[in-house]
């Protein structure tokens, strides 16, 4: 076995903090996510639920302390008008879900149960606004609905629908996905249109201004960054997006439990890409904006394959296995590391699509090993990163390679550092030998995610198969940790 060597920079000059909304999630109308994830209605069902929203769904993402959510797309956010969600739910008229599965929606969950589930999950809305097929009086009509306190036309609407009180949403995506399923535009032709919608977004009672996202980049599109960070004052917009999936190949996918060894190596490869992208677009927006006043939103990410047999297509529905564990932990250490530009990202998405964290059948909800990794990196949130500088062994497959080990460190208000540690490596246990440098700590102890079978999934008859452990293997002499990391794990180390 190699060694692999983690050297702790820290430089009490140059403090950086992990954004707590790094840790966002998504919730589109895609699927099961929103109807039959979420939201369970009001009546007709006896599932536990508060207002339609089902409770074991709520206590478990407030364990994972979820910053932000997300919604309502994606590519449905491009079709979406806010008014047909609002007022009786009887009366409200139908929208085909015409990106995803052309099912028919009765727009039962909308502003108001999307804005009140955000309270009830002690998090903050991410709201995409309709830039494809909306108006720009909509949008500007929707964020007086939601934010203005005053007389209005809309905030009286509002409280007619029965809510006094504004939700002073602040972070708002104008448009998604601009590039594609938004409406196949120019970087040229968006960055006008964006600066004509955000324009009329008013900041209202918001104190500190609405934070505009821009739709973004999706992967190496650098063009589209570049020229958004070109055309757009920095007055109008606080985030630009970027999109980018752990995907083999968008015809073969392949499937998301009896992958090969050559496609776990390429979904890796993939996910690996992020540190790349995020490297190479902060570097554009370094140039345009050097002090740092936009932020990078990776507002998609995940890993992404076939559909499992026997659900529609069109519903993204897929299990996660300790794959989604690795794409997990390694991507939320890329995001960490790069804290100083990468402000905010979403995990897609939430329930019952993609590389969910919750899984429903009827009653019946698991935790997946994609949440257990959240949950063991909530330490992170806003707290201070250390930045280091790490060697690994590579892992290779047939002549392509890329660095079996990945780390991120931090320190929280209350003096504890936090190192994790992946070792995505499917065959070999990697020795890691970390020097604390500044850093003091006298006792190391921990939690491993690890399961028998990288394959090894929680499924709803053993929905507890794979779930944290103490971990108790570190060593902590002389400034110096000593760990072995088991194939295919996480580790989060914590140092007081
Ligand atoms: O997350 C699923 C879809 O992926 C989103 O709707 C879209 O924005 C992206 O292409």
């Amino acid at each position: 076995m190699g060694q692999n060597t983690v050297q702790l920079e820290f430089d009490s000059e140059q403090t950086i903090i992990i954004n707590k909304h790094i840790y966002g999630h998504f919730a589109e109308h895609l699927g099961r996510c929103i109807y039959d994830g979420f939201y369970v209605g009001e009546s007709n069902t006896t599932i536990p639920h508060t207002k339609g929203v089902r409770n074991d769904v709520v206590d478990a993402l407030k364990k994972l302390q979820i910053p932000n959510l997300r919604w309502p797309g994606g590519c449905f956010a491009d079709t979406y008008h806010w008014k047909d969600g609002i007022g009786k739910k009887e009366s409200r008229p139908t929208i085909v879900n015409n990106w995803w599965g052309g099912v028919t929606e009765d727009n039962s969950f909308g502003t108001h149960d999307f804005l009140d589930m955000c309270e009830l999950l002690a998090t903050e809305p991410y709201l995409a606004g309709n830039v494809g097929s909306g108006e720009v009086q909509e949008l500007a009509d929707w964020v007086q609905y939601v934010n203005f306190s005053g007389k209005g036309p809309m905030s009286d609407l509002r409280k007619l629908n029965g809510r006094e009180d504004p939700w002073n949403v602040k972070y708002w995506g104008v448009g998604n996905e601009a590039w594609g399923c938004g409406g196949n535009m120019t970087p040229e032709y968006y960055s006008d249109i964006y600066r004509k919608y955000s324009t009329f977004m008013a900041d209202w009672d918001n104190s500190g201004g609405l934070y505009r996202i821009a739709s973004g980049a999706s992967g190496d599109d650098y063009h589209w960054t570049e020229t958004l960070m070109k055309k757009i004052p920095s007055s109008l917009m606080k985030g630009v997006a970027l999109h980018h999936y752990a995907v083999i190949d968008w015809s073969k996918k392949g499937p998301s439990i009896d992958f090969t060894e050559e496609q776990y190596f390429k979904t890796m490869k993939s996910a690996w890409f992020m540190n790349e992208l995020i490297e190479k677009h902060s570097a554009i927006m370094d140039k345009y904006d050097p002090k740092g006043k936009i932020d990078l939103v990776v507002d998609e990410w995940g890993g992404w394959y076939e559909v499992e047999v026997g659900t529609n297509p069109g519903f993204l529905y897929q299990q996660n296995t300790m794959r989604d564990a690795m794409i997990a932990g390694m991507t939320l250490n890329i995001f960490n590391n790069h804290a100083r530009r990468v402000k905010m990202a979403n995990l897609a998405q939430t329930i019952n699509v993609l590389q969910a964290v919750i899984l429903t059948e009827g009653e019946k909800m698991l935790l997946t090993p994609t949440y257990h990794v959240m949950e063991m990196y909530k330490v992170h949130q806003d707290a201070t990163l250390i930045p280091l500088k790490l060697i690994s062994e590579d892992f290779t497959f047939m002549d392509e390679r890329i660095p079996a080990v990945s780390a991120s460190a931090s320190q929280n208000v209350d003096g504890t550092t936090h190192i994790s540690l992946v070792n995505i490596d499917p065959k070999s246990p990697k020795k890691i030998s970390v020097d604390m440098g500044e850093i003091k700590a006298k006792t190391v102890g921990g939690r491993i995610l690890s399961a028998k079978k990288l394959r090894d999934y929680n499924s709803f008859q053993e929905p507890e198969k794979i779930s944290p452990r103490r971990f108790t293997a570190a060593t902590l002499t002389n400034g110096k940790i000593e760990v072995e990391i088991p194939p295919f794990s996480v580790v989060v180390l914590h140092l007081n």
